[in-house]
């Protein structure tokens, strides 16, 4: 299975990520952890994107689509993926169009606003894994620790409140095209364009992820 999901700064595409792959045996292809990752290294990659982040501006085109495309050829990506944060303009959907990437399915998980910035300024991260947890709706077992490691979370950077109206605004402006974009693109021609669910975001996660479960199974 190869699937996109799609959705503003905090809507739950993380989160739903880690049991949509569980589930199908896929690997997660976040282009967020991935930069993240970068910049911890302090790779030249890295170095030049850290600024952008911490901005909460989008990385340039060229880069992600690079990155993406030498990631897809790995091994562990033959049986299918997930992206998580990509593609995030209409050129980098493009791309993936004209390299004949096939995907079977587009999940739109929709959260507005103002729910938003609620969810990020409580949300806690494992840096290694990308687990992510929510100080109120999905606290880790034991206070700032990740369930699976014990390590210490952090809270990240571009989660700042300032930052996070700015993530939002370059998500409405570059991003949100793409529902459009999937949409118009299943409907014209179906047997060759993946097909689109919407999944209203607003719930626990334990409902929101029956629901994607249901999109993709049934
Ligand atoms: P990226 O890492 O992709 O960040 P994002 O899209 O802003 O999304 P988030 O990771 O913030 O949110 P999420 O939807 O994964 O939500 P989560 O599950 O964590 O990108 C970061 C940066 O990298 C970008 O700003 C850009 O600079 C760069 N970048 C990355 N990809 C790029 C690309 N393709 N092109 C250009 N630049 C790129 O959940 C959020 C919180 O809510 C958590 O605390 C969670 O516990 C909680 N939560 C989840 N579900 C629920 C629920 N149902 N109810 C209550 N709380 C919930
Ligand atoms: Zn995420």
């Amino acid at each position: 299975m190869r699937l996109i999901l799609l959705g503003a700064p905090g809507a739950g595409k993380g989160t739903q990520a880690q049991f949509i792959c569980e589930r199908f045996g896929i690997p997660q292809i976040s282009t967020g952890d991935m930069l993240r990752t970068a910049v911890k290294e302090g790779s030249d990659l890295g170095l030049k994107v850290k600024e952008i982040m911490n901005g909460g501006g989008l990385v340039s085109d060229d880069i992600i689509i690079a990155l993406v495309k030498e990631r897809i050829g790995q091994p562990d990506c033959a049986n299918g993926f997930l992206f998580d944060g990509f593609p995030r303009t209409i050129p980098q959907a493009d791309a993936m169009k004209e390299a004949g990437v096939k995907l079977d399915h587009v999940v739109e998980i929709a959260v507005d606003d103002e729910e938003i910035v609620k969810r990020l300024a409580g949300r806690r991260v494992h840096p290694d894994s990308g687990r992510v947890y929510h100080l109120e709706y999905h606290p880790p077992r034991e206070e700032g620790k990740d369930d699976v490691t014990g390590e210490t979370l952090i809270q990240r950077e571009d989660d700042r409140e300032s930052t996070v109206r700015n993530r939002l605004s370059v998500y409405h402006d570059q991003t949100e095209p793409l529902i459009a974009y999937y949409r118009e693109w299943a409907e014209q021609a179906p047997g060759e364009a993946p097909a689109y669910h919407r999944i209203a975001g607003i719930g626990t996660v334990d409902d929101i992820k029956r629901q994607v479960i249901e999109a993709l199974e049934g």
